[in-house]
């Protein structure tokens, strides 16, 4: 039985796209109440709410785009960098993007509070992460917006600590550039479903 009931809606239809418009269905204080509230409810591994985001619109999102394409040429002087050039121009041409910071003064605090799980707090942190990412992804895709996730973190890091007056402690971990979207998503293939889910009763 297939359901197309409340969440599941948007966990179908959320797809990764590439090519935006500057154009976003929700005006900038309901995109920011929505990702407000997906902070605010997404659990995190012992409710340490470690989780940050830097939500980037109009100058400050062409700005990051800038800072990614340089850091991109920096890394690979000489080279023209003609598929990296037009991908971020498309990232630069969305609506704004979401930074997705986890804070180590937090993460640190929660290893010093409960020690015997000093190997797992790191791993719980990007499963916080993660979580809040697909969250806010779902609910863009609701809004009838299309984003993609990208990993510009480490080279970009320095830029955006400086350019955007952000706390050192936040780590970068994910960004996510969204707007109204004008591309189809790719063709994706699944493998069957009974090699991935088990059941044992
Ligand atoms: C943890 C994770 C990391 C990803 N990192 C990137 C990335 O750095 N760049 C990118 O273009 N897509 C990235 N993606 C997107 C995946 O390639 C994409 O979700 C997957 O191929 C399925 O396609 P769909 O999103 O259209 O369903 C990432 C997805 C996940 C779940």
């Amino acid at each position: 039985m297939e359901t197309e009931a409340g969440i599941m809606k948007a966990v179908k239809n959320r797809r990764s796209y590439y090519d935006y418009t500057k154009e976003s269905t929700l005006a900038d204080e309901e995109l920011k109440a929505l990702l407000r509230q997906a902070l605010y409810h997404v659990p995190t591994a012992h409710n340490t709410q470690l989780t940050r985001i830097v939500l980037l619109l109009s100058g400050q999102h062409d700005l990051f785009w800038d800072m990614v394409l340089e850091a991109i040429l920096e890394k690979n002087p000489g080279k023209e960098m003609k598929t990296s050039r037009e991908k971020i121009a498309k990232f630069k041409n969305a609506y704004g993007t979401a930074l997705f910071f986890n804070d180590q003064k937090t993460l640190r605090a929660a290893i010093e509070e409960m020690p015997a799980y000093k190997s797992q707090h790191e791993t719980w942190a990007q499963h916080g992460s993660a979580m809040l990412q697909y969250v806010v992804w779902c609910l863009l895709e609701e809004a009838g917006m299309g984003a993609s996730l990208q990993h510009y973190n480490p080279i970009v890091d320095e830029r955006v600590y400086e350019g955007f007056g952000i706390d050192r402690d936040f780590k970068l971990i994910a960004q996510m550039p969204f707007g109204v979207t004008v591309d189809e998503p790719w063709n994706k293939t699944y493998i069957p479903i009974s090699e991935r889910f088990f059941v044992r009763e």
